[in-house]
């Protein structure tokens, strides 16, 4: 029998598991399947009778086909706009919501609200972050980082606020740093705020009723095919406030009908309820 081609296992993945990466784009998806072939010194229809069999073994595959990396603090400049012209302008609301959608392990969710409290406004922060790998899910939850791997983004966070403010508080502040096991563990009063949940972005609804006032959606995009972006996109759209902020990746940007729906500031991209045909 000939074996089938990575469309093929998608189409079949989708049919027999909760799971439909069918148009995440082909470069990567390929990529991340051979991996896992070479991996698990498997041919491709023998993952697939194993992804039929064993249920566990799909939740190890999604670990495995998603590209998971992150970083603390991620895109200095995106973090300096945040600062000084998006969340002063949220200073008035009594709530101000927030969906990091593909938080991965949670550093972007960290970062993000340090930036709360160093405005003061932690106490209006509703956080929701979501992702579809389980794995990372519970890892950001414990908000546990290897110390020798992050110490450059330590040193980010100082480069950061040293340009944001005199007297920041330091990194101790927010984490505590235990060089003995090689950790960083987020401190409880930041890790107490956001809700982690497993949630896939493509197949299922958005399981929250409110709107948002700012959506991250970074690095994830760039995985899908543009006609399923457009699709997420939409879900952003029509989930943000007017006036509330899309937050994209360095390597994405926005396409067809929402390029003029949105004003765009480096990566952040403004929801606005005029056209605007003009787009740098
Ligand atoms: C490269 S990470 C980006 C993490 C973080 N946003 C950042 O920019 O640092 C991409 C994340 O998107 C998640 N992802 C991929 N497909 C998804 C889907 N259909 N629904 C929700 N999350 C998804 C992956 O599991 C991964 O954790």
């Amino acid at each position: 029998m000939a074996e089938i081609n990575f469309k093929e296992f998608l189409e079949e993945l989708k049919k027999h598991t909760p799971y439909n990466f069918c148009d995440y784009s082909d470069n990567s998806i390929q990529r991340r399947i051979d991996k896992v072939l070479k991996e698990h010194n498997l041919q491709i229809d023998e993952l697939l009778a194993k992804t039929k069999s064993e249920p566990e073994f799909v939740e190890q595959l999604v670990d495995d086909i998603t590209v998971n990396t992150t970083e603390l603090f991620r895109n200095k400049e995106t973090w300096e706009y945040l600062y000084n012209k998006v969340i002063p302008g949220l200073k008035s609301k009594t709530n101000i919501n927030i969906w990091h959608a593909g938080c991965s392990t949670g550093q972007e969710v960290y970062s993000n609200l340090i930036l709360f409290n160093e405005l003061d406004l932690l106490d209006k922060v509703k956080v929701v972050a979501s992702d579809i790998n389980k794995k990372v899910i519970r890892s950001a939850k414990l908000g546990e980082y290897d110390y020798k791997f992050n110490a450059q983004y330590i040193e980010v966070f100082n480069e950061l606020w040293n340009g944001l403010k005199t007297n920041p508080k330091p990194f101790e502040h927010y984490f505590n740093i235990d060089e003995d096991h090689d950790k960083i563990i987020a401190k409880d009063f930041i890790k107490k705020i956001p809700k982690f949940i497993k949630h896939d972005l493509v197949v299922e609804d958005i399981p929250f009723y409110q709107k948002f006032d700012i959506i991250f959606c970074r690095n994830v995009l760039i995985y899908f095919n543009p006609e399923l972006q457009l699709k997420i996109v939409r879900k952003f759209f029509d989930k943000l406030h007017d006036g509330g902020v899309l937050i994209l990746g360095t390597h994405e940007a926005l396409h067809g009908f929402f390029k003029t729906r949105f004003v765009k500031h480096g990566m952040v991209y403004t929801k606005s309820n005029t056209f605007h045909l003009k787009y740098k």
